[in-house]
């Protein structure tokens, strides 16, 4: 299959795999095997890229352990999509400087998304000297070379060239969960909405093959993962950059015929590419959770024409009822930015108004945050805090009683649910959920766990529901 996306030789990743038995050998001649730790900040695509960091680790004869105290290797994997996200890594990596001085043999690494920004790439280098191993999420697959090197040479190492990305397959992965997997369908965003930092740290579309995918699925499901999600910064791109017509619904269509008991999700869809050919796959596939997570960011269509998002507010609303007319009980849910630059409070009155309009089942809220090298950075946003939080908090006020309401309805229904977990709390000690995805607490044998079970829905709250077998 000729293709537009470069992919990584398979020679190149064998040498990888080669740096990792290097590596493997030189730790096997210690006393105790040596720990590492994976610290993972922002989307589930940091979590896919933790599982590989994790797996490539363990090839190289790492024990992976769930604190940075002891450690041998830390690997912080970063987040740069609001400024709250790159303080909180700011202030635990300037701690490990602590730890690093008690075990000067410790390695610190830090990759993800704010090793891609070039501001944060020169703080590391003058002031967090205690870091030693720096690269972006495009040479997540040359992490076993860079890590000897920092290892062999005792040097400190920075990978963070721009980088429009490459397809690596065939990474070691150790994932985190026995019942729910990741799997990247695809990589990089070309949107560039103007408020945006992630087409500038995580590179250019590009699509793995869907063979390779539908192979990891099978993999799974034979393993008996029960709830896959599919990944990408914008599913609906999927495909664009291979031969042989795939597009987002096709793989679907094609991963829900993968035998075995489990569910399907995918994450993020962008509104102005989910088609009405994907809300039919959804309806008619019966692993097709009834479920999809649709971010509108904003209800005014000035506002939307300035984020560069490419779609209406009518757009959207028409988008939201051809989905429902093919999936009436539909979990819908959103992402929403309150206070993007000149956002009028006048401008916000039609948020509040499309999600009155919708009724989503849950909202994630966030406040707008300038990312320095965006087109949204350099608007005049001439909003004090105060206004923008108090619409902020008018908007939650609103989804809180929205999701209150929607919960209720739940009450008194049978629900086929995935039992996932044990709860935290003593009088609930199972969580499940719903297929739309909505978090059930309920009381049972921790045996469950694993098993579709149906649930009676007997009582809520604004964030989860309660129930019983
Ligand atoms: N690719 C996904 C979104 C990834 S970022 C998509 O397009 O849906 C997740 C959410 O973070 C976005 O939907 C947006 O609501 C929010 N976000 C992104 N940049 C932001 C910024 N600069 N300030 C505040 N919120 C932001
Ligand atoms: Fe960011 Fe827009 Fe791409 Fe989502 S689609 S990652 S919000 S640029
Ligand atoms: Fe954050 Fe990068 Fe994901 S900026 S949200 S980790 S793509």
């Amino acid at each position: 299959m000729k293709r537009t996306t470069p992919v990584i030789p398979a020679e190149e990743i064998a040498k990888q795999k080669e740096y990792c038995a290097q590596l493997r050998t030189l730790n096997a001649q210690r006393p105790i095997p040596p720990k590492a730790y994976v610290d993972t900040y922002g989307c589930q695509q940091n979590e896919a890229d933790s599982e590989l960091l994790r797996g490539m680790l363990c090839e190289m004869g790492y024990e992976i352990t769930d604190t940075d105290r002891g450690a041998d290797v830390i690997v912080i994997n970063t987040c740069a999509i609001r400024e709250h996200a790159e303080q909180r890594v700011f202030g635990n990596v300037g701690a490990l400087v602590h730890g690093k001085r008690k075990n000067p043999d410790q390695i610190i690494c830090l990759c993800g998304c704010m090793a891609q920004e070039p501001h944060v790439a020169d703080r590391l280098k003058q002031s967090y000297r205690h870091v030693d191993l720096v690269f972006g999420p495009q040479r997540l697959w040359r992490f076993p070379e860079l890590l000897r090197r920092v290892l062999l040479r005792r040097g400190r190492v920075f990978e963070t060239a721009p980088d429009d990305g490459a397809i690596a397959e065939g990474l070691p992965v150790r994932r985190s969960g026995r019942l729910k997997a990741w799997v990247s369908i695809m990589y990089g965003c070309n949107n560039f909405c103007s408020y945006c930092i992630v087409p500038y740290t995580r590179g250019r579309e590009r699509s793995r093959e869907p063979e390779i995918i539908l192979n990891e699925i099978r993999e799974l499901a034979a393993q008996g993962y029960r709830d896959i999600t599919l990944l990408g910064q914008n599913v609906n791109s999927y495909g664009r950059d291979l031969e042989g017509g795939w597009d987002f619904p096709r793989l679907l269509e094609a991963a829900a015929a993968v035998p075995g008991d489990f569910l399907l999700r995918f994450m993020t869809s962008h509104p102005k590419d989910a088609t009405e050919r994907l809300f039919d796959v959804m309806a008619r596939c019966e692993k097709a959770a009834p479920a999809i997570h649709l971010p509108f960011q904003s209800g005014n269509n000035r506002v939307l024409g300035a984020m560069n998002r490419r779609y209406t507010r009518e757009q959207y609303l028409d988008k939201v009822r051809a989905l429902r007319a093919r999936i009436p009980g539909v979990v819908l849910t959103s992402d929403v930015i309150v206070g993007f630059p000149g956002e009028t409070t006048e401008e916000f009155e039609d948020t509040l108004s499309l999600i009155e309009a919708v009724r989503f089942d849950a909202l994630f809220t966030f406040l707008y945050s300038p990312r320095r090298g965006t087109p949204a950075a350099e608007l005049p946003d001439p909003q004090t805090r105060q206004e923008k939080s108090a619409n902020f908090d008018r908007l939650v006020e609103a989804q809180n009683r929205i999701s209150l309401e929607k919960h209720r309805a739940y009450i008194g229904t049978a629900q086929r649910c995935l039992i996932d977990g044990a709860g935290e709390d003593p009088r609930h000690g199972l969580t499940a959920r719903t297929p739309g995805g909505r978090l059930v607490h309920l009381d049972g044998d921790p045996a469950l766990i694993g098993r579709f079970a149906d649930i009676k829905i007997t009582d809520c709250s604004t964030w989860a529901l309660f129930g019983e077998l």
